[in-house]
């Protein structure tokens, strides 16, 4: 019998990519967006799953925008951590295992190294305490259950970071971005590709788990490099030199981002045999195979 996975978040960037790998994989697939499952109304949590015989869940959904998330920080506890919550009791009553993507949030950025899985958490900010909480709820309902933590995701299935900096860039006017704030860019094709033994069943991991693409860098040196893929790869670039800034120049900040939140994957590589891509190899591929198709005249 085929495994029945659920996806929650399937519309958003990592969900539309892990519907598609666990259908292409013979999983059968029940693709919960929004419309179809409510994480900020507990009735529909429970209205939605208990009809559901499935074997793993696979929770991308929550309020990801730092900075409503502060300004809304009642709404973003009941989306962010007590839907995982119940979700995750209901999905423990079932046997089935639960895979929650939390983030870097979770972490101050004092460390100044690579950040491992069971370093002490102590997030800035309204997202990452409720990802925070989630975790620690998610990880108390089943010893099955697992956190995977990711960082600055991009990819094909929802504009972010790479489409502005680049749009920015094919314009005429000089932009600055930010320097002082690091971490490691990851590909939603790398990250899937990591799950890839765990969605064929070859794999079965719990706990905490890091997983990044390798490499560090500021979000200055994400943007440059961005462009410089996009000058190499023919998309008409007109600023090619992007100026620094500090998070502190950001007045749309409201909420606090840790300084330095670059985690190792080393669990993952240990665990499964397999590394992760380097950051500027995942950026290469993404701006070379996908972007300049669309934008290059
Ligand atoms: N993006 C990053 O840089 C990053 C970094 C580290 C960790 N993460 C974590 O990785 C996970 C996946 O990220 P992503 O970039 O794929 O996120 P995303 O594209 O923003 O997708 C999140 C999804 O959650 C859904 N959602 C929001 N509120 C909901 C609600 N009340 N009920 C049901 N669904 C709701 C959204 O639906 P709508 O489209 O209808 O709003 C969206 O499809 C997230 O949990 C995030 O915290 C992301």
């Amino acid at each position: 019998m085929s495994k029945h996975s659920v996806i929650v978040g399937a519309n958003g960037r990592l969900g539309s990519a892990l519907r598609t790998a666990c259908g292409a994989a013979g999983h059968t697939v029940t693709a919960l967006g929004r419309r179809e499952m409510d994480l900020a109304d507990e009735a529909s949590i429970n209205a939605t799953l208990e009809t559901l015989d499935y074997d793993t869940l696979w929770l991308t959904a929550a309020l990801t925008n730092v900075d409503y998330c502060e300004n809304h920080p009642d709404q973003t506890e009941k989306v962010n951590a007590l839907a995982v919550e119940t979700i995750a009791r209901i999905s423990a009553q079932k046997g089935a295992q639960v895979i929650f993507f939390s983030t870097d949030y979770v972490f101050d950025g004092e460390k100044k190294e690579l950040y491992q899985e069971d370093d002490h958490t102590h997030p800035l900010s309204v997202y990452g305490a409720s990802k925070a909480r989630a975790e620690e709820r998610l990880l108390g309902q089943s010893a099955t259950n697992l956190v995977i933590r990711l960082s600055w995701l991009f990819g094909e299935n929802k504009p972010g970071f790479p489409e502005w900096v680049i749009g920015k860039a094919m314009g005429d006017e000089a932009f600055s971005v930010v320097a002082n704030r690091w971490a490691s860019p990851t590909y939603t094709h790398d990250v899937i590709s990591a799950l890839q033994p765990m969605i064929d069943g070859e794999f079965e991991v719990s706990g905490i788990l890091h997983l990044c693409n390798q490499g560090v860098c500021s979000w200055q040196e994400w943007a440059q490099y961005c462009v410089d893929c996009a000058v190499e790869s023919g998309i008409p670039i007109h600023t090619s030199n992007i100026e620094s800034c500090l998070m502190s120049d950001i007045k749309s900040f409201v909420a606090r981002r840790p300084a330095y939140s670059a985690m190792s994957s080393e669990r993952y590589q240990i665990l499964s045999g397999q590394t992760m891509p380097y950051w500027k190899q995942g950026v290469n591929r993404y701006v070379n195979d996908y972007l300049a198709p669309q934008l290059k005249k």
